[in-house]
């Protein structure tokens, strides 16, 4: 009996110690996956912080790059406007002188028309020809009363280069010698409208 008993109680002990011991590895095991655990966390923690800081490197590089190339975009613009600007002056210098240019010819052309004074110059010729050109002069000339002004030019311009005329060709030849182009226009004008 005694045997027995202690032989369970023996037993008993064992099976106390092997769940002890059991316990034992099984806490062990919770306890490395714990740690496993505690270390995926920290690792994860730390790529976290890792991509953090990557993220804020390539955001603080965009923008550095961005920064310059404004500034660089900011530099061309001015340069182009600079430009432009100048191109512009050029352009305006050009067109001031071009239009100073025309309208000295303007001037020019305008200038001998306007001054010609038809109506004096043709009191010299009113003395052969008559106050309205309807006298033929000194009895030789015809009447130029009713001529058209380029019927009056052509004879005039005839006159003075000897290649119109009659036998006192010569006396009208003195008489436009000293005329002008404009001045012969004008007067042509002036006596078609008698
Ligand atoms: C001294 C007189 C005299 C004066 C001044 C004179 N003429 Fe004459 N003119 C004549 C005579 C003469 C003729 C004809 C000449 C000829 O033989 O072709 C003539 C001819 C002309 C003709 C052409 C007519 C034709 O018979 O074919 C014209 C046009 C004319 N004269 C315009 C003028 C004008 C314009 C002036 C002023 C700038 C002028 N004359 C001044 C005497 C004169």
């Amino acid at each position: 009996m005694i045997k027995v008993v202690l032989f369970t109680v023996v037993t008993m002990l064992f099976m106390v110690g092997c769940s002890d011991d059991a316990t034992k590895s099984a806490n062990a095991e919770v306890k490395s996956k714990q740690e496993v655990k505690e270390d995926v966390k920290v690792a994860v923690a730390e790529i976290k912080e890792e991509a953090k800081a990557t993220a804020s490197d390539v955001k603080e590089d965009t923008q550095a790059v961005v920064a310059d190339i404004k500034e660089e975009t900011k530099s061309v613009v001015a340069d182009v406007k600079e430009e432009a600007k100048a191109a512009l002056q050029e352009s305006k210098v050009v067109v001031a002188e071009k239009t100073a240019a025309v309208q000295e010819a303007i001037a020019s052309v305008q200038a001998p028309v306007a001054t010609v004074d038809a109506v004096s110059l043709y009191k010299v010729c009113a003395g052969c020809h008559g106050m309205d050109g309807s006298k033929p002069a000194l009895n030789k000339s015809q009447v130029i009363k009713g001529w058209d002004a380029k019927k009056i030019s052509d004879a005039l311009h005839g006159y003075k280069a000897g290649t119109y005329g009659g036998a006192m060709k010569g006396l009208m030849g003195a008489q436009v010698s000293k005329l002008g182009d404009a001045e012969i226009e004008a007067l042509a004008q002036h006596i078609s409208k008698f």
